[in-house]
């Protein structure tokens, strides 16, 4: 059996989002600002593609940036705001588990000058109103908060969390990169002006992705070039990743209701089954307001790296965090922002499920765990390993 349970890292692309680009590859090849048919042609499917991607965040297609992925619409959003607001306004708030993407981009604007606040998290990774009521003031032109975790899915009180940068007359941009797809979106009705999405998280393409900025608000660019993207991104479009993005959002939008309680079921099964059968296992993150394709456990005298092993010779594919620390020597920062120590760390596994999984999946995950906790426990140096597994 072979388990892909590890959909926050990348997804399948979806066989419909596939069938949709192919033709943009081979006879459909123009270039979209052409005058001629070939060019009106392309042109005509990114329009139809903003559409797909604006109607599942109820905005309008004009707020639509096509970009290349995640990391950049985060740059965009972040270095656009910064740069655009430099000398009137110079601090920029985020919080201490964000997604590199945001991370690094707030590391480059310390280091030319800015003024970046980390918000802390509370021990199931929430950001709180509180701190972040005391940390915006006018010189705030920007407050970052991602959406949803992509390691342990704490779905942020963003709604709230705008509202209060609003009032202080700042800009909210939100990294929604795990979130689209798995609960709704809104920029229309929102205190939200900026929302980042990635295709290859929800069944797209890898190499697309979307900056949604509210009208009015204004950004810098990243880029210079010709006009397109309304001079926000140019770059001849990338005309079939942006037909499978806007296809992997018409199914997304389509599929949502269902795709969102087929992951719940599945999700809390995982999580009920495994905190049951083994001792020594805790849920990182929170019961409530998580995302429902994650789960994130720790376990006692455990190295999740040999768990991620093991799991693969039981032919299910898992992680131990974001998939951007794996290979890296450090316990993961989110992790650790949750107060829990490097060796704590290292004992966690995460599962990020997709439409595509079913619960026998899930059923086959459950009944391998405990052994597979057994094994790598008895070959721990890390400690005692007594009654590891309950009867
Ligand atoms: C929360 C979050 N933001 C941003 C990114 C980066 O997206 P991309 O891989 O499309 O650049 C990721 C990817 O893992 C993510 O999980």
């Amino acid at each position: 059996m072979a388990v892909y349970f590890d959909n926050s890292a990348t997804t399948q692309v979806d066989p419909d989002v596939l069938e949709a680009m192919l033709p943009y590859f081979t006879e459909k090849y123009g270039n979209a600002s052409s005058l001629h048919s070939f060019g009106s042609e392309a042109f005509a499917a990114i329009v139809k593609a903003r559409k797909h991607v604006a109607d599942l965040l109820n905005a309008s297609p004009r707020e639509v940036i096509f970009t290349s992925g995640g990391t950049e619409s985060d740059n965009l959003a972040i270095q656009g705001a910064a740069f655009h607001n430099k000398g009137e306004k110079n601090r920029i708030i985020t919080s201490v588990i964000e997604h590199p993407a945001v991370l690094n981009t707030c590391h480059f604007l310390e280091k030319c000058g800015f003024d970046v606040v980390y918000l802390p998290v509370d021990e199931e990774g929430f950001v709180s109103e509180e701190d972040l009521k005391e940390a915006v003031n006018s010189n705030t032109s920007l407050v970052t908060i991602m959406a949803a975790s992509n390691e342990i899915g704490t779905i942020q009180p963003i709604e709230s969390l705008a509202e209060i940068a609003k009032d202080a007359g700042a800009l909210f941009h939100t990294d929604a990169v795990q979130a689209v797809g798995k609960m709704p979106m809104d920029l229309k009705n929102s205190h939200v002006d900026m929302i980042s999405i990635s295709g290859h998280k929800i069944h797209g393409p890898k190499g697309t992705g979307a900056l949604l900025i509210k009208e009015g608000v204004k950004i810098r660019p990243l880029m210079y070039g010709g006009g397109h993207e309304w001079g926000m991104r140019p770059s001849t479009e990338n005309v079939p990743g942006i037909v499978g993005l806007g296809k992997a959002c018409e199914i997304c939008m389509s599929k949502m209701t269902e795709d969102i309680q087929q992951m719940t079921d599945m999700r809390d099964f995982i999580i009920d089954t495994t905190l049951d059968s083994i001792d020594g296992v805790y849920l990182n993150g929170p019961r409530e307001n998580r995302l429902c394709n994650n789960a994130n456990f720790r376990f006692d005298y455990i190295d999740g790296e040999s768990l991620i092993l093991y799991l693969d010779m039981e032919g299910i594919a898992a992680s131990t965090g974001s998939a951007c620390s794996t290979g890296s020597t450090e316990p993961s920062h989110v992790l650790r922002s949750l107060g829990l120590t490097p060796i704590q760390c290292r004992g966690s596994l995460r599962l990020s499920l997709s439409r595509f999984n079913v619960m026998s999946e899930a059923e086959y995950f459950a009944s391998v765990i405990p052994s597979v906790v057994e094994k790598v426990r008895a070959m721990s140096p890390l400690g005692d390993k007594k009654n590891a597994i309950r009867s």
